[in-house]
């Protein structure tokens, strides 16, 4: 039997139906048809499927999708404002921080969420800030380059969104991984 889920995506309020095992990911990408969350592992290692799920970064797959009921969710399709790409994003393309691109929407999501915490990371902090993020083409220098880019900006320093006491944030899932 499916799920009736009401939640908010990208600004906006969003119902779907869905059943009590898919993911979050499968719900975005096959229902909602909000591809830019990429399923790479399926299994909580590559971060490609990232997006914020009530302030914090989470693997999408690892979520259920009627765990959305009542939350707040930002993908990567949410990040650009009216038409205005972010200044993540300007930096990513500015800098080539990107070769395939299947990594990327999981990075900018990550990082997004690194700056709005933390708006003047270091090197040391970025790399472990996107330690969840894996890209296949090794271009992590790039990367790391393109949010200190966007670091010295102040649009990329947007205010955070509200946050649920409780939830696993991918942080954790990372870290209760490697114990
Ligand atoms: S697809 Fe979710 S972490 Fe890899
Ligand atoms: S750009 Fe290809 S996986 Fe990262």
């Amino acid at each position: 039997m499916k799920t009736h889920v009401t939640t908010t995506i990208n600004g906006g309020s969003v119902e779907f139906l869905c059943q009590p095992r898919q993911s979050l990911l499968e719900v975005l990408r096959d229902e909602l048809s909000l591809t830019g969350c990429k399923e790479g592992c399926n299994n909580g290692n590559c971060g490609a499927c990232t997006v914020m799920l009530d302030g914090l970064p989470v693997n999408s797959c690892l979520v259920l999708a009627v765990e959305a009921e009542g939350a707040v969710i930002e993908t990567v399709e949410g990040i650009a404002e009216q038409g205005h790409l972010h200044p993540l994003q300007q930096c990513f393309l500015e800098g080539a921080a990107l070769q395939c691109g299947i990594c990327t929407p999981g990075f900018l999501v990550a990082a997004k969420a690194l700056l709005e915490k933390n708006p003047q990371p270091s090197e040391q902090e970025i790399r472990f800030g996107l330690a969840g993020n894996l890209c296949r083409c090794t271009g992590y220098d790039k990367i790391v380059r393109a949010v200190q880019a966007a670091a010295q900006t102040p649009e990329a320093q947007s205010p955070g969104l509200s946050k649920r006491p409780g939830l696993l944030s991918r942080t954790t899932q990372t870290e209760a991984k490697s114990l």
